[in-house]
């Protein structure tokens, strides 16, 4: 019998999620130059890349440009992408287990955290990740919408998500043209009738999660002022002492945020208003069920355990305002079959070896990458080091002869599925749809006009059923 990872027996391994883990992973496996690999990539959705593709805003296409990277390791030779094909409904985890040497999951933390207060639930207030997925073209959410006709958005959170949504609705027509947010989005925000944008963060300045490049945008939008109160960025001791050991980051965003502290708005028609500790604790709804406003109480920090939490103090003001986003985070959501972590909200797993949760030893050839490893947060280029890590512990078991051995071929798991009809969309497949998209935006002087309907991207993508 061949070793595995030879030519004639290629280290096989099934990747499922597209964005940047997946590929990071991908490309990791496949420069490998002491072995043989193929890597199978699937995604539930036709077209790979992610959150570089659903979730970085519209407006910074430089970001985008990641892609190249990974389109390079899907020119590797072993590589292989199966889009629309979602493991948990099309492919059962099992059926990867049995088929591959291992299996690497790489599929994010598509939901979002909850604020758990009354009124959440009220026409107008929605999440971050809905309105995002939304203006990006996600096929799931392209039947959303969002009544802009409120003079007064409030979004709650102070990391980058929040910053984006906040920009994205501040920005003219104009601007959205030129970039690749979809028709029905650019549509609704040119009609927007929201003049300010309320960011609630509920810490201080000290401890925003936001970065500088992206908070000193807000202060250069074309549209919009922005505004700060002095009397909410005053340190407190605690918070001062923190910021003589801060990093570059916290300690910029304190410095611009006291520039902006210091400005007069210019007159701009619109305004974005960052708020500090400040946390909103009820919406209030209309006689229609409609978001009219939200409930904000006044913090203070207080030690908690080696960090400053919020601590309200009972003062409280009432914002009046049509519609708000939570911006607070994401969260994982189980596969079946695959163990998770309930606590932490992602997969069960140390350093990326996925645990057995009755043993909490590794289960062989079981691995995670990405958001769904380490949780919700870090840039695109974070995952690079996240995926490699977990990729040298697979070789490292692989050289240790601890991956199972699999019972099943690959090739006839794959010829199962288009037996069954599933409309697998192949690497080439997507190359067709990019290749459209970005001629449809090309007269348009757009990057690219998405697809978003699902047949619309099976029809370009030439897919052809069975039978
Ligand atoms: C709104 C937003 C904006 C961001 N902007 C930036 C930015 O400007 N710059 C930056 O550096 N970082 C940005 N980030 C962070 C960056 O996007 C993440 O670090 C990165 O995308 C996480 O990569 P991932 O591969 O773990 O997950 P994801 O990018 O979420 O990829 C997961 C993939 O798995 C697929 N999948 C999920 N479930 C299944 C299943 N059951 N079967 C098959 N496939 C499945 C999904 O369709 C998706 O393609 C942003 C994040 C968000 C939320
Ligand atoms: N341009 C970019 O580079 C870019 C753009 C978008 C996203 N990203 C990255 O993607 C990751 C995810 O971003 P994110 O914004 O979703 O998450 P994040 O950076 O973790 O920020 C979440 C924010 O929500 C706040 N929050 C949590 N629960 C809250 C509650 N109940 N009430 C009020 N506030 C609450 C947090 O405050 P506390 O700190 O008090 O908990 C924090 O300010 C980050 O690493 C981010 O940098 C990058």
């Amino acid at each position: 019998m061949s070793t595995v990872g030879s030519t004639e027996r290629p280290l096989r391994v099934a990747i499922v999620g597209s964005g940047p883990a997946g590929f990071y992973a991908a490309g990791q496996l496949l420069q490998n130059k002491e072995l043989t690999v193929s890597v199978d990539v699937f995604d539930r959705l036709a077209t790979p890349w992610g959150l570089v593709r659903f979730g970085v805003a519209p407006d910074h296409p430089k970001i985008k440009s990641v892609t190249r990277v990974f389109e390079k390791a899907a020119q590797k030779p072993g590589f292989r992408f199966h889009g629309n094909v979602e493991i948990g409904r099309d492919l059962s985890h099992q059926q990867l287990a049995d088929a591959y040497d291992a299996v690497l999951y790489a599929v994010g933390t598509p939901a979002d955290r909850h604020l758990n207060i009354p009124g959440e639930e009220l026409a107008g207030s929605g999440s971050a990740t809905e309105f995002v997925a939304w203006y990006n073209g996600h096929p799931d959410y392209a039947d959303a919408s969002f009544d802009l006709s409120a003079k007064r958005a409030v979004v709650v959170g102070n990391g980058n998500v929040a910053l984006d949504v906040a920009r994205m609705l501040m920005l003219s027509g104009e601007e959205l043209a030129v970039t690749d947010t979809t028709d029905h989005a650019i549509a609704a925000l040119r009609d927007s009738e929201v003049e300010e944008v309320v960011v609630l963060g509920r810490r201080g300045p000290v401890q925003a999660a936001f970065t500088t490049p992206e908070l000193l945008e807000l202060g250069e939008l074309t549209l919009a002022d922005v505004v700060v109160h002095q009397d909410e960025i005053e340190l407190d001791p605690s918070s001062a002492k923190a910021l003589e050991d801060a990093d570059k980051t916290t300690t910029s965003n304190v410095e611009t945020l006291r520039e902006y502290a210091g400005r007069t708005p210019s007159g701009k028609p619109r305004r974005i208003v960052l708020r500090f500790l400040a946390s909103p604790v009820e919406i209030l709804g209309d006689e229609q069920g409609h978001v009219r406003g939200v409930v904000i109480e006044r913090n203070e920090l207080v030690e908690d355990g080696g960090r400053l939490a919020a601590k309200p103090t009972g003062q409280r003001e009432t914002l009046e305002a049509g519609l708000v986003f939570r911006a607070v985070g994401y969260v994982g959501t189980p596969l079946p079959g695959v163990p998770f972590d309930a606590d932490k909200l992602r997969i069960l797993n140390q350093d990326g070896r996925v645990l057995d949760p009755e043993t909490r030893q590794p289960l062989a050839g079981v691995y995670a990458a990405g958001w769904v490893k380490r949780g919700p947060s870090g840039v695109i280029g974070t995952n690079k080091k996240c995926a490699t890590d977990t990729v040298e512990l697979l070789l490292e078991d692989l050289g240790a002869g601890r991956l199972p051995s699999p019972s099943e071929n690959p090739d006839a798991l794959l010829e199962q599925l288009r037996e069954r009809g599933v409309p697998v969309i192949d690497y080439a497949g997507w190359e067709a749809i990019d290749a459209h998209e970005k001629a449809l935006g090309e007269p348009q002087n757009r990057p690219r006009v998405k697809l978003v309907d699902r047949d619309e991207q099976l029809r370009v993508a030439g897919y052809q059923p069975v039978g």
